[in-house]
């Protein structure tokens, strides 16, 4: 089990970031036709789904409440989540992990999460760091880990899973 999916706690910017930085790190070995793309993929899954819901159930509401982010920015960021959720299951619904589709899924989801996490980053994670104390940022830091160690404790990435999120995001809409 790769060390990301342990993560515990400190200031929820920097634990946020920690995720980001591990997905790109995945995306680059699912790129890579001699990585076990079966394995990097279960692993992106769970810490994906789980890093995602735990923000839209805890970070969010927490930071638009602090009027760091408002309503818009929280509904374009979850709009973006269910996105990106739509291109995982794409990608996990290939079954040969060496195929040309596989390669083509694999982009697409790239492309979903690279645009998410710069905006997150810029319009989100900002402010966190300018209008929120760090005191709170500490304290949502152990909520969201719990969170989002709770989501993957309840295989919160299988396929079922996934399907179901994008099924019920269809259904919002
Ligand atoms: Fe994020
Ligand atoms: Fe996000």
């Amino acid at each position: 089990m790769p060390k990301i999916l342990q993560q515990t706690g400190g200031d929820v910017v920097q634990v946020i970031l920690a995720d980001h930085r591990w997905f790109e790190e995945a995306l680059r070995e699912l790129r890579d036709v001699e990585a076990d793309r079966a394995a990097v993929l279960a692993d992106l899954a769970t810490v994906l789904i789980a890093h995602a819901e735990a923000e839209e159930s805890k970070v969010y509401p927490a930071l638009n409440k602090r009027d760091a982010i408002d309503d818009d920015e929280v509904e374009h960021s979850e709009h973006e989540h269910a996105e990106g959720n739509e291109a995982l299951l794409a990608l996990m619904e290939v079954e040969d992990t060496a195929s040309e589709e596989f390669s083509e899924k694999t982009h697409e989801l790239s492309e979903a999460l690279t645009h998410h996490l710069d905006e997150e980053e810029r319009d989100v994670l900002n402010p966190a760091k300018t209008d929120v104390g760090e005191d709170v940022r500490a304290k949502l830091g152990e909520v969201f880990a719990a969170e989002r160690a709770r989501l993957i404790e309840n295989g919160c990435g299988s396929i079922e899973s996934v399907r179901k999120l994008v099924e019920a995001a269809k259904q919002k809409n």
